[in-house]
């Protein structure tokens, strides 16, 4: 008897509209131009407005999704997300409800860069489990939100977006099937990337929280190195396990946290550049977001066909890290051009 795997079956994105481009942030904060460019390789991303969550920019991208995928029928929903609408109840039910989904289960991963990869890796494990027979994957984060907006050292490298694909029971050897999958953490390194109050630990409506422990701290030299040694590190692993060499990957999408870091992890892996996917120049980093938008682009520039083998790896807060190896299915069309509303 062949093991039931997840195939992939649609994807879709969505961006907000307004665009934030390094001068404007040069307008604002003691930075330019020149050393966002240099130093992380974007050069705009795309910022929610007031008024728009996390589950607007994820219904959207759901939507473009299920409409790729055809009629799929949902059995259920997986969010990855560290910027939920609500710090209760979990945006899952609320996306469900946005998309007509009726009382399927639906709830939040929260992996914060690696969210994708690990609601991918929750999917996968509903349809092997037989708990679900398609699974709507989501990462989603209006990220600009936990971000201080004059903070040279976060704001010009978040932003805000969503990317989703319909995952379907199929057999591990048809095309767009995930094949081999490696999640991990480190809680040792939580303090690496993080938001201080607001939780249960610190709550801000009981005292008087610093502005500070407000937003989103992060040690980015620390965490560039940890990126590039635990997405090289568990990309070996998940290749090894698929009995695939570097040579083999046709793409290498990477959580889009910084040119440099995808460069190195790519020059390490001996993955040439030209197969290292980088859409984080017009994106920035959209956190649980950007591994999906990554693949969407991909498909919206014609550089992924059918049995091409794919690679994806993330790093993020937590810490948390992971890689995925799948092949790309035959028939996998983006539904309509790249979202620029989430509306
Ligand atoms: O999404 C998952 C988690 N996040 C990441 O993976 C991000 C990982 N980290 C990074 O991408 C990089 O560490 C950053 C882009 C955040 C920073 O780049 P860096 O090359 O590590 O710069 P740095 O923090 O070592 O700072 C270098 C210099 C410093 O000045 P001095 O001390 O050399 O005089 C900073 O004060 O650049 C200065 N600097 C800036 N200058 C202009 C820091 N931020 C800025 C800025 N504009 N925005």
């Amino acid at each position: 008897m062949t093991a039931r795997a997840a195939v992939l079956a649609g994807i879709g994105s969505a961006v907000p509209p307004r665009v934030v481009t390094n001068h404007d942030l040069a307008g604002r904060m003691d930075t330019s131009d020149e050393w966002i460019r240099t130093r992380t390789g974007i050069a705009e991303r795309r910022v929610v407005d007031p008024g728009t969550a996390t589950s607007d920019l994820a219904i959207a991208a759901g939507r473009r999704a299920l409409d790729s995928a055809g009629d799929p029928g949902v059995g259920a929903v997986v969010i990855g997300t560290a910027t939920p609408d609500h710090p209760c109840p979990a945006t899952g039910p609320i996306v469900a409800a946005g998309l007509d989904l009726g009382t399927v289960p639906a709830f939040d991963v929260g992996a914060v860069c690696s969210g994708f990869l690990y609601a991918l890796v929750t999917g996968a494990g509903l349809i092997a489990a037989e708990a679900a027979d398609s699974v709507l994957v989501i990462g989603a984060d209006a990220f600009t939100t936990i971000v201080d907006p004059h903070d040279r050292t976060t704001a010009p490298i978040f932003a805000d977006g969503a990317g989703a694909v319909v995952l379907r029971a199929g057999s591990p050897d048809e095309p767009g099937a995930l094949r081999e999958m490696l999640l991990a953490s480190d809680g040792l390194q939580a303090d690496l990337i993080r938001v201080a109050a607001g939780g249960s630990r610190q709550r801000s409506h009981h005292t008087e929280a610093l502005r500070e422990d407000l937003y989103l701290t992060m040690r980015g030299g620390e965490v560039f190195k940890n990126a590039v040694l635990r997405m090289t590190e568990s990309s070996r692993t998940v290749l090894a396990r698929t009995g695939w060499s570097t040579a083999d990957v046709d793409l290498l999408v990477g959580h889009q946290a910084n040119v440099r870091i995808l460069h190195a992890v790519a020059e390490q892996l001996g993955v040439g550049l030209e197969r290292a996917y980088v859409n984080i120049g017009h994106t920035g980093n959209t956190a649980a977001a950007s591994i999906p938008l990554a693949l969407d682009d991909a498909v919206g520039e014609g550089r992924l066909h059918a049995g091409d083998k794919v690679l994806l790896t993330a790093f993020g807060a937590g810490t948390t890290w992971g890689a995925v190896t799948l092949t790309w299915p035959d028939r996998l069309s983006r539904a309509g051009a790249p979202a620029t509303s989430a509306a």
